[in-house]
């Protein structure tokens, strides 16, 4: 395999020289960063490495994820780990998964204008704008389900000219969901039932007691259904 040509980027403004085939996490820190923040996975899960760039051939700000990004020639970038958004804080059983309790908790959801800049901007290719449609249509199965695989990285809110928080719209539309409308799951009551009454205690300490390669060899051999 040969080795990977050198490139010029840009860190917060500073140039630095960093192989051509690492992604912009790997390039901070071969660049001498250590992430204490802005890092969590690595694997495009966690939504803690948002990053906004641009690249000298394109006027516009873009945004993605450090862990997920390869290093473009002469990039630019500054990453955001966490991006400013109000958080309602509510108790679920005082809402009903319907428009009403949308708009009590985001009003500002009417004032989307459909200019699908978040969409654009989701590294998880979610349709984001469709998904805030939905909302505004009080559908609240359509938003949990078209949401389902947001990490919460907050990159569509950080574009967004109506100013709309997107993700926290679509976590409480996925909670009122599952709180309201999904169906109890059955065989989970039953198992925790069986723990309160104590008929899991001899296997679970056995578990317990396992070493780390026990507990290796029994999950490399669970069962899947
Ligand atoms: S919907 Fe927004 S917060 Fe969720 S993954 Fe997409 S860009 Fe990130
Ligand atoms: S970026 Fe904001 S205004 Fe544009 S479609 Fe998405 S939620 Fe609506
Ligand atoms: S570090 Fe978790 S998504 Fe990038």
């Amino acid at each position: 395999m040969g080795q990977a040509k050198m490139i010029d980027i840009y860190i917060m403004g500073k140039k630095y020289e960093v192989p051509s085939d690492l992604t912009v996490m790997q390039a901070m820190e071969y660049s001498g960063y250590k992430l204490i923040r802005g890092c969590g996975c690595r694997g495009g899960f966690c939504g803690a490495c948002g990053t906004v760039y641009r690249t000298p051939d394109d006027f516009r700000i873009k945004v993605g994820l450090a862990c997920q990004m390869v290093v473009e020639k002469d990039m630019q970038f500054i990453q955001i780990p966490f991006f400013p958004a109000n958080k309602k804080k509510y108790d679920i059983d005082e809402f009903n998964a319907d428009l009403p309790s949308l708009m009590k908790l985001y009003p500002e959801i009417s004032r989307c204008v459909g200019c699908n800049t978040c969409t654009k901007g989701c590294p998880q290719n979610i349709e984001v704008m469709d998904y805030m449609a939905a909302a505004i249509r009080g559908d609240i199965e359509a938003v949990a389900k078209m949401s389902f695989d947001c990490i919460m990285c907050g990159l569509c809110a950080s574009r967004c000219p109506a100013e709309e928080v997107q993700y926290y719209v679509a976590i409480l539309a996925r909670r009122l969901f599952a709180k309201h409308v999904v169906p109890r799951a059955s065989h989970l009551e039953d198992k925790s039932k069986e723990i309160e009454e104590g008929l899991l205690d001899e296997e679970i300490n056995k578990i317990v007691a396992m070493n780390k390669e026990e507990l290796k060899n029994l999950y490399d051999n669970r069962d899947i259904e």
